[in-house]
């Protein structure tokens, strides 16, 4: 119940219409009632039996309003059956009793009309809140965390927890209510037999317990694999070109079947045990009521302490009071279900992000001089990616990164824009810790160009405009213009409105980067991450992404992770990483001089 808890905090601001809801149930359940009480009247009518009232009661003369009440309707039925006769009678009370069932009904949907609110709106804020948590999330989340994982906690437990919402209000209010009124029918029926029905209430709540208490594990199973689910779809699409391209069509078969498989194991014995509860409760709904037609016949037959009509009465009130009791064992399940729903809803909610603003962080870095790693380490896991590394670059220069694959240059790029944060020594900027400036106003500061171009979905326009919100269009034209990716835009008979598909997988490689750094440009940022894309591209393209590349880093400060000679040779430092470690720093020419790791990284890679 605990994160159950938690999420009715997401009710809240829909308390109004879990009032009305309330409201009107207690309605339903209080019509429901009156409807098969009023069975009674009509039943003593059909077969002739009934109280017979002649004198007209007399409230101050009565022991109580509830008899008052009957004998004033008896007294009324009397009267009218002397006048109208049985038929006329029987039409009345048939008018009353559809009546009835039509108000019990229209309540009913009035209660559901209302609680539609408040479930959607609980799903649709859990959501939001949810995406945008997910946002705040760091990257390192990200790699350890199945994205499929993430998108099922945000579909389908959302979803789980909606429709347990209306479970617990119904567990709550509109069957307790519906069996409160019912009972104080019956006691005043008979309450001799009333108490009999109670015994049998416990024993039955018992055995269905029983079957609920398992369900919580089962729950939990069913969505964790939903999550592996998704994750393996959401691959299979996202690396739909590699999967024919290497026809590996049934290695993907086998392992999406594989998660089906365990999903319907998970998922059978959870729905076996939840189609359990609606035959043991008819089951021993039956086994009480065949005790009390036994009992109660008894009392009808052979004792007459009660009427034909009201013992008919009776038991459609003791039918009505177990299918309440029904449905609240099976709404039980339901919540625990969505209890389970709901930890890993919450689960996601409550993972706080490592990487925050600290209380008193700058808030407005304008980068004015260096930046500067001191002694920085780090490590994803247990191994120490980069070791001790220091470097500085001064305002306006640019810094070189180059090495083997895996040695650590994407990584560096990674701690300056505080995706991760240093496990030892500081990166400065102005001097300033990068822990002590505000996220938001570091990555102000910085403009980013990934190893692999990141687009999206939209038009060029959109996807732009990541880079600055409002820019106008003769802004974008010109970041364009410097990106080198005018000239084909250009040509494109939609221009900056084409949209270039998923991941922008219209465009050819070259015309990705471009783009992507004509993203960075519009930014118009002081400092420069560059990831040199390592893919070949040829060499027409691969020079005018060099040209792009040049004329953004004219005037900025650049951190480039170089694969290009020509990059590295304009560099004002070059940093040699293996390792993790430095092992060569200096310009071109002096590395060269120097017959050492630069010199053999630059002939075995035969830059162009
Ligand atoms: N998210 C991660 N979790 C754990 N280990 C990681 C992660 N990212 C990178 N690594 C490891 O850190 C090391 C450095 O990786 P990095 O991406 O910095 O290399 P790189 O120098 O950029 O290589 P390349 O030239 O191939 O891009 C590698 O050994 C890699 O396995
Ligand atoms: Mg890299």
């Amino acid at each position: 119940m605990n994160y159950f808890k938690k999420i009715l905090k997401y009710a809240l601001p829909y308390k109004k219409y879990a009032g009305l809801n309330i409201l009107s149930n207690a309605f339903y359940a209080l019509f429901g009632t009156l409807a098969m009480v009023s069975l009674i009247p009509m039943i003593n009518v059909l077969f002739g039996e009934g109280e017979k009232v002649t004198v007209k009661p007399d409230l101050s003369g009565a022991d109580s309003y509830i008899k008052f009440g009957i004998d004033s309707f008896n007294y009324f039925l009397t009267q009218k059956l002397e006048h109208d006769g049985s038929e006329g009678t029987l039409l009345f009370l048939i008018v009353i009793i559809v009546s009835l069932f039509l108000l019990k009904n229209f309540f009913g949907y009035l209660a559901l009309y209302y609680i539609t609110f408040l479930r959607n709106g609980v799903v649709k804020d859990l959501r939001n809140d949810l995406y945008n948590h997910s946002l705040e999330l760091p990257l390192a989340y990200y790699s350890d965390q199945r994205k499929g994982d993430l998108m099922s906690r945000i579909l389908a437990d959302v979803n789980e927890v909606q429709s347990s919402t209306l479970s617990f209000l119904e567990l709550i209010v509109r069957e307790p209510l519906t069996i409160l009124f019912g009972l104080a029918s019956m006691f005043l029926i008979s309450p001799e037999l009333t108490l009999f029905v109670l015994l049998f209430i416990p024993i039955s709540g018992f055995l269905i317990s029983q079957i609920g208490k398992k369900l919580k594990k089962h729950s939990t199973k069913v969505q964790e694999e939903s999550g592996v689910l998704l994750s393996t779809i959401e691959e299979t699409f996202g690396g739909i070109r590699v999967i024919k391209g290497f026809v590996a069509e049934n290695a993907f078969k086998k392992r999406f079947s594989a998660t089906t498989r365990r999903y319907f194991d998970f998922s059978n014995s959870l729905m076996h045990r939840q189609n359990l509860a609606g035959p043991v409760s008819e089951f021993l709904g039956i086994v009480t009521i065949t005790a009390l037609l036994w009992y109660g016949g008894n009392l009808v037959l052979v004792k007459n302490t009660i009427s034909g009509g009201a013992f008919i009465g009776f038991m459609s009130l003791a039918y009505q009071i177990l299918t309440p009791a029904k449905a609240m064992s099976k709404a039980s399940y339901s919540v625990k279900r969505g209890n389970a729903a709901a930890e890993r809803v919450m689960s996601v909610l409550e993972t706080t992000s490592s990487i925050t603003n600290a209380p008193n962080a700058v808030s407005n870095l304008n980068f004015s001089s260096d930046i500067k790693f001191d002694n920085v380490s780090f490590k994803y896991d247990k191994e120490n990616v980069l070791s001790k590394v220091s470097f500085e670059v001064k305002k306006g220069q640019t810094l070189a990164l180059v090495g083997q694959s895996g040695s650590g240059k994407s990584t560096i790029a990674n701690l300056i824009s505080r995706f991760y944060d240093v496990s030892d020594g500081a990166i400065l900027i102005d001097g300033i810790d990068i822990r002590q400036i505000t996220k938001s106003a570091l990555r102000g500061n910085m403009g980013l160009v990934t190893q692999e171009s990141i687009l999206f979905n939209e038009t060029i326009k959109n996807n732009l405009l990541i880079g600055k919100e409002n820019a106008s269009d003769e802004d974008m034209i010109k970041a364009l213009k410097i990106a080198n990716a005018w000239e084909f835009i250009e040509k494109l008979p939609l221009g900056i409105e084409t949209n270039i598909g998923d991941s922008g997988n219209k465009l050819s490689g070259g015309q990705k980067q471009r783009l992507s750094i004509a993203r960075a440009v519009l930014k118009n940022p002081p400092i420069m991450i560059l990831d040199e894309a390592t893919s070949a591209l040829d060499t027409e393209s691969e020079q005018l992404v060099q040209v792009a590349l040049e004329n953004m880093m004219k005037n900025r400060t650049s951190i480039v992770i170089a694969h290009r000679l020509s990059t590295i040779k304009n560099a004002d430092l070059i940093l040699v990483l293996r390792n993790g470690r430095i092992v060569e720093t200096g310009d071109h020419d002096s590395l060269m001089a120097h017959d050492g790791n630069y010199k053999k990284l630059i002939e075995l890679q035969s830059f162009q």
